[in-house]
């Protein structure tokens, strides 16, 4: 476990060390672009940043996600990216900030959040596949997990952000 971590929102100042974060995290440029895209487009809902020590260890985004039901269009959240400095993982940067970050968006009155990402490290915030499994969307299958907390639709078509479409 890291002592000293600093979760706070992400801040224009921090916009070139997310970018290199997010690289440094996963494989491609993918990630790094879609934050950027999203940062862009006005679609983040919540965007969170991990300090130790003043440098940028971890961070996480929660976009704009629409849940079509009927002619009703539900706002709700997708989490994604999800990113920790690869010297910093496994020691609970992660966990930090997604808990910290699913405190704020039920405080800002969320209902709903969506994560398209592995059971085995989302389910251990309460992420499951049932509770997304009647949603269409193209990106439905076993990693399609879906947390609530309060009155959400349980079907419907999501809509994600126009960013993901690039991706
Ligand atoms: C996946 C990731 C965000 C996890 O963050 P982290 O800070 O390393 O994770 P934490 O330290 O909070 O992990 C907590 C627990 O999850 C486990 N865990 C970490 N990564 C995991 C993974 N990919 N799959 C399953 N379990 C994982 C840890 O072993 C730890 O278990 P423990 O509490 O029993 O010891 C981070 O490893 C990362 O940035 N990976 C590369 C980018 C990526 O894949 N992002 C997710 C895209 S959806």
């Amino acid at each position: 476990m890291i002592r000293n971590l600093v979760i706070r929102p992400a801040e224009e100042a921090d916009r070139a060390a997310i970018h290199a974060l997010v690289d440094a995290a996963f494989e491609g440029p993918s990630e790094a672009k879609l934050v950027d895209r999203l940062v862009a487009d006005n679609d983040v809902v919540l965007e969170l940043v991990a300090l130790h020590e003043g440098t940028l260890v971890g961070h996480v985004l929660f976009s704009r996600l629409l849940v079509k039901t009927g002619n009703r269009l539900v706002p709700a959240v997708a989490l994604a990216p999800l990113a920790v400095d690869p010297g910093s993982q496994r020691t609970g940067v992660g966990t930090a900030l997604v808990e910290n970050a699913h405190h704020m968006v039920q405080e800002a009155g969320e209902t709903l959040s969506v994560v398209l990402g592995d059971p085995a490290y989302y389910g251990r915030f309460g992420y499951v596949h049932d509770r997304a499994a009647k949603f269409e969307s193209a990106y439905q299958c076993a990693a399609l997990q879906a947390l609530s907390w309060g009155d959400a639709p349980m079907a419907g078509k999501l809509i994600y952000a126009p960013a993901f479409s690039d991706l």
